[in-house]
């Protein structure tokens, strides 16, 4: 049944915003989204898709909650952070939430740096970036677009391939974000996190976002923290795996949100042919940045 409402349930259309795809209903009110006034103690999470970005706000909402995890299941996760540019026909924005959210708001935002509201910037927010490495974020957000009627149909792994290359999916090209998002970490309140680093150390990274935060916990809150936000846990957590969105918009059986977690997953889904095309592309791409040791492939 939840499989023939999936299927019957239409994408949402797509269109660009300065040159990059979004879907239509962000197009449409993307005057609103420009103008947001942030408020100087809200947080921002910002990330290309499939970053990372869930498993942070668990971190962040953990580190705001001092390790209360009761606290944390208030609500799911779409509801405790407004996703500023986010609409959908028919359902609270991103925008409404976030207005008729008391302070202090965690935020969340896929924007790439130069369409980042500006009162952001203006207000000096702080913002939590975390970047993932590319292969692995094209592979997830391909699995992702087959579970989620919010985006376009991935087509053929073969095609996703070259859409993800070209930049011509919903926020834009990798590069250009993570890029763009590097470049004004030192201006700027930004902390810039990556995935790796996160899966690695989890404890060290919780410890420094609670820096940043403003927080200081000891050491059995940290442990507390990095349990309730473990990949196992978090997949069993329905305030946190996305299952409490009607199955028509996204279809888990088809790929779950919570889908591997891991790093490397790239190797099980690019062939050797496509591993080098991507890697000369990568090299060249990221020739400009300083940015380039972060992501070595092994
Ligand atoms: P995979 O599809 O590779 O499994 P986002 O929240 O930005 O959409 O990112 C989703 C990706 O982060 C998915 O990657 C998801 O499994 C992974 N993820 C979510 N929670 C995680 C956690 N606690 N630890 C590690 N990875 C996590």
């Amino acid at each position: 049944m939840e499989d023939v409402k999936f299927d019957s349930t239409a994408r949402l259309a797509v269109d660009y915003v300065e040159g990059i795809l979004q879907p239509t209903p962000t197009c449409d009110t993307w005057d609103q989204i420009w103008n947001f006034q942030a408020r100087p103690d809200d947080l921002l999470i910002s990330t290309y898709p499939k970053a990372g970005t869930t498993w942070t706000q668990e971190i962040v909402d953990l580190i705001q909650n001092e390790g209360d995890i009761d606290r944390s299941q208030r609500a799911p996760t779409h509801k405790r952070f407004p996703f500023i540019e986010w609409k959908i026909p028919g359902v609270e924005s991103g925008l409404e939430q976030a207005n008729a959210m008391p302070s202090p708001r965690i935020l969340k935002t896929h924007l790439p740096m130069h369409l980042l509201p500006p009162s952001f910037l203006e207000k000096n927010c702080k913002i939590i970036y975390v970047a993932r490495n590319p292969k692995d974020s094209m592979v997830s957000y391909y699995h992702f677009q087959r579970m989620n009627k919010g985006l376009p149909a991935p087509g053929t792994w073969e095609e996703y391939f070259e859409s993800f290359l070209a930049g011509n999916v919903c926020w834009g090209s990798w590069y250009d974000h993570v890029k763009g998002w590097w470049d004004a970490k030192d201006q700027h309140r930004i902390l810039y996190l990556f995935y790796e680093d996160m899966k690695k150390n989890p404890k060290h990274e919780i410890q420094k976002l609670a820096e940043f935060i403003g927080k200081s916990l000891d050491d059995k809150v940290l442990d507390k923290i990095v349990h309730y936000s473990s990949f196992d846990i978090m997949k069993q957590n329905p305030m946190a795996n996305y299952t409490s969105i009607p199955a028509e918009f996204m279809n888990h059986s088809i790929s779950p949100f919570m889908r591997k977690g891991a790093v490397g997953d790239w190797k099980n889904h690019f062939t050797v042919a496509q591993n080098e095309r991507f890697d000369e592309d990568h090299e060249k791409k990221m020739a400009d940045t300083t940015l380039t040791s972060h992501f070595r492939f092994s």
